[in-house]
């Protein structure tokens, strides 16, 4: 295990998360950047990107989406409802998946699963269908791999997750409104199993009242072992082992 490589994330806020792969890529997951409150100006531009992950078609998690696809020629992943639409924007490289499915990309083994939440959304003033909300399961084939759960509310199958896939590494929504407090999110680590979470969807916006700290304490009273790892926007964090 020591000499395993390990990725290193950086949370730009809201729902997106940098992964700077031990080989030199990069993918993203759920790029809102330019109109993310919560991002670094320094953390919005990309020296390289080879794939961005879409959990679901809501703005504060693709707004970027398009446009850094075609400035760096990255692949995108989400369900495939959402990619035609993405490729009738123009963007070249896509491969649209569906809850249940594995693919790989980067030598990465990438699931899409459940999340309850919605994906649909207005483009010049007419509804556009985005299929179903997703979350995503990354897994290395050395041994790493980590939960992105999108927009969701608690779940009971996020049991099956775990046993299908075994993340050791959640991220987590937790702020509350739009999707989990973070006293459900403490009962989705139970059920996923998880050796540590990561809190986003929280303090980017006034309704998003959910807080790393009350994760904490939900953990404890519930005797959860799963360790809190509270990510300072645009701070590198080399994945623990
Ligand atoms: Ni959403
Ligand atoms: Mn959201």
């Amino acid at each position: 295990m020591s000499t395993q490589k390990r990725p290193t994330f950086t949370w730009l806020g809201h729902a997106a998360v940098r992964c700077d792969l031990p080989g030199g890529e990069v993918l993203v997951i759920d790029p809102f950047l330019t109109g993310n409150p919560a991002c670094p100006p320094e953390s919005k531009d990309f020296e390289r990107l080879d794939l961005i992950l879409v959990t679901h078609a809501h703005g504060d998690h693709m707004a970027d989406a398009v446009a850094l696809a075609q400035e760096h020629d990255a692949l995108v992943i989400a369900t495939y409802d959402l990619c035609e639409w993405l490729s009738a924007q123009g963007v070249e490289r896509v491969s649209g998946m569906n809850l249940g499915g594995t693919q790989r990309a980067l030598g990465l083994r990438i699931s899409q699963v459940r999340a309850d939440h919605s994906s649909g959304f207005l483009h010049d003033g007419q509804p556009v269908y985005g299929g179903v909300a997703s979350g995503f399961v990354v897994r290395a084939d050395d041994g790493w791999s980590f939960y992105h759960a999108g927009d969701t509310a608690l779940f009971s199958d996020m049991a099956l997750i775990g046993e299908l896939y075994h993340p050791e590494l959640a991220f987590l929504p937790i702020g509350d409104h739009f999707t989990m407090d973070p006293e459900q999110a403490a009962r989705a680590c139970g059920l996923l199993g998880v050796k540590r979470v990561v809190p986003i969807h929280w303090g980017t916006f006034p309704p998003l009242v959910g807080r790393p700290a009350d994760l904490e304490h939900a953990l404890a009273a519930r005797r959860v072992a799963t360790e809190v790892v509270t990510l300072s926007p645009g701070r590198p964090w080399a994945m623990a082992a």
